[in-house]
């Protein structure tokens, strides 16, 4: 289970006056915040663009290029499906339908009792056991809808 506070306007400013110092510290400070929080939140825009001397839209526009970074907050628990080439070539596609079926949601949604989010990821470094999976940041390899439906089941359990 994916454990992070709740959004808090001091910790954020703390998080971010840690890594403001850094060279291109826009990205250091998005991953420490969803880190901290689960997700970067519309609130630390104008924050981090003080910081960093920077405009809202331009700190907007890198935190919405990368697919890494979330706006809402995770569910309880994030699965990750790599949707990278050698996974495609393995059954990716057919394993993402089947877990969206069977989840009731697509990707990058969570379910409506909070308790998963799916997210696709880009190559997960698992390509000799593809299709790979990573389930609260434990990795899978050789992953099936069975396997999947049971991981998920234990954790929600
Ligand atoms: S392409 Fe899926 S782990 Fe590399």
């Amino acid at each position: 289970m994916a454990f992070h506070e709740p959004w808090n306007d001091a910790v954020a400013a703390t998080i971010i006056a840690q890594h403001k110092a850094q060279e291109g510290a826009t990205l250091p400070i998005f991953h420490a915040l969803q880190k901290a929080f689960g997700y970067v939140p519309a609130e630390a825009v104008p924050m981090i663009a003080e910081a960093l001397n920077l405009s809202r839209a331009e700190v907007h526009g890198v935190l919405t290029f990368y697919h890494d970074f979330r706006s809402e907050p995770p569910g309880c628990h994030i699965l990750k499906l790599c949707r990278a080439e050698a996974c495609q070539a393995a059954g990716g596609d057919h394993l993402a339908t089947g877990v969206e079926r069977q989840l009731g949601i697509k990707l990058g949604e969570t379910t409506p009792d909070q308790q998963v989010t799916l997210e696709p990821v880009f190559c997960l470094g698992l390509c000799a056991v593809a299709p790979s999976a990573m389930l609260d940041d434990q990795p899978i390899g050789r992953v099936d809808a069975a396997r999947l439906d049971a991981l998920l089941n234990e954790v929600r359990s």
